[in-house]
Order: structure tokens, then C-alpha cells, then sequence
């Protein structure tokens, strides 16, 4: 892996990943503190308060060298408005492993927006990056993202019962996986 790796905005047919800046509060707040986009997400609906300190941190997160660096980049539209956030956690550099995550505002869903991003960042992972294995995981009643894991050619590796008492219940998790070989033979088939 090329590390420490620095991010650099990636720009999509529709959308483009780049770093959260001050002037995303507004958008980001709106979304976070939303209890719908909040439903299968682990944490509650956010305060301003948290929102602006959850701003400060991920807006400097732009290296990942070490195990559990993180990138949070904004998902703009084609006008360059904010549409959402990825997640990219490096989880093991030895394993040369990935967690990816999603979430968009309301108005932005419904696009094909998070999908198209996450294809972004898994073009980045297992090109620039030379990652091995990229995985997401997911309240497997949030059907919205199971789809998108679908859509990607992830594989459903896993399902744990009850695996986290989170919001006042018992809450499974789903694991959705792909390796570099998968989404290489899915890009070649896909002649993308
Ligand atoms: C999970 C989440 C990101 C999914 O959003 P989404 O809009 O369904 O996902 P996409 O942006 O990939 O859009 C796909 C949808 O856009 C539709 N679409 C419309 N125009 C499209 C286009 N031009 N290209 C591609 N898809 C398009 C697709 O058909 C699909 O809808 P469908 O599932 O009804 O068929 C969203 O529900 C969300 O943010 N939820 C709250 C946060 C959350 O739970 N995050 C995940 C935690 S694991």
C-alpha cells in the first residue's frame, strides 16, 4: 500500500468526493440531526454542538497511514452542492483491509448518488490504494443499504443476531463484502 495516502478529490460522472469544509454545517447538521437518517446509523440524532466538533475532526481527517485513519469526504452533486458523506476507515494495513459507509440527506437520495460514490472509493481502494478487501456493515433491516451493497457486487458474508443492544433494542448486523479480484473481474465485465 502507498501510505501515508492523502486524499484528493474524486470526481464521479455525477458526483464529487472531497473534504467537508466550514461551510458544510448547515447541510451537515440538517442531515445528522435528522432522526430518519439517523435510524440505522449508530449513533442518535446530533445537536448543532456535536455537529460542529464532528465537523472540526473529520474535515482535518485527510491521511491514512495507520490502522483506523479515517477519511470522511463530503458527496457533492453536479452543482456542487452537498449531497452527503462516505465513510472510508483503513482497518488493517497488514491485511490491507477497508470499511466503507454511506449516508445522504434526504433530498439527495433516491439518485443513484451513494452508489455512485461508493463505486468511487471502491475504484480508489483496490486501484491507488492496492487494498485487498473492502467491507461494509449494516443494519440488515436498512434496506436501502443492503441495495447498495448489492448493486456493488458485495458479497452477504455474514449475519450476527442480536449482536449490539443499540437504541434501546437488540440489533443485528449484516456484513457485506468484496475483494480486489471481485470488483476487477465486475469492472473488466462491466468494461467500466
Ligand atoms: C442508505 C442510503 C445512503 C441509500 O440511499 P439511496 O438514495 O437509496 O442510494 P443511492 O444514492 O445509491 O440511490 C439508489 C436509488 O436511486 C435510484 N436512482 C434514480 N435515478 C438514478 C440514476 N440516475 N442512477 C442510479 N440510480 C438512480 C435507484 O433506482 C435507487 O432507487 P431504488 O433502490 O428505489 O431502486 C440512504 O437511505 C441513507 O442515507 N440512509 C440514512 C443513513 C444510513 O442508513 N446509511 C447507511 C448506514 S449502513
Amino acid at each position: 500500500m502507498p501510505l501515508p495516502w492523502d486524499f484528493r478529490p474524486v470526481h464521479g460522472p455525477r458526483v464529487t468526493l472531497d473534504l467537508l469544509r466550514d461551510d458544510d454545517l448547515e447541510a451537515l447538521y440538517a442531515m445528522q440531526s435528522d432522526p430518519e437518517v439517523c435510524r440505522y446509523l449508530l449513533y442518535e440524532a446530533r445537536s448543532r454542538r456535536q455537529v460542529v466538533e464532528v465537523l472540526a475532526r473529520d474535515a482535518e481527517a485527510a491521511r491514512l497511514e495507520n490502522p483506523d485513519d479515517y477519511v470522511q469526504p463530503a458527496i457533492r452533486d453536479e452543482d456542487g452542492h452537498f449531497a452527503g458523506t462516505m465513510y472510508f476507515h483503513l482497518i488493517s494495513v497488514d491485511d490491507r483491509t477497508a470499511e466503507i459507509g454511506w449516508i445522504l440527506a434526504p433530498s439527495a437520495q433516491g439518485k443513484g448518488y451513494a452508489t455512485e460514490a461508493a463505486r468511487l472509493l471502491l475504484d480508489l481502494a483496490f486501484g491507488e490504494l492496492g487494498l485487498h478487501r473492502v467491507y461494509a456493515e449494516l443494519d440488515p433491516r436498512n434496506a436501502a443499504s443492503v441495495a447498495i451493497c448489492e448493486r456493488l457486487g458485495m458479497r452477504h458474508e455474514a449475519h450476527f443476531a442480536e449482536h449490539m443492544w443499540l437504541k434501546d433494542e437488540w440489533t443485528d448486523t449484516g456484513i457485506y463484502a468484496i475483494l480486489e479480484r471481485e470488483w476487477t473481474a465486475d469492472t473488466a465485465f462491466q468494461n467500466r
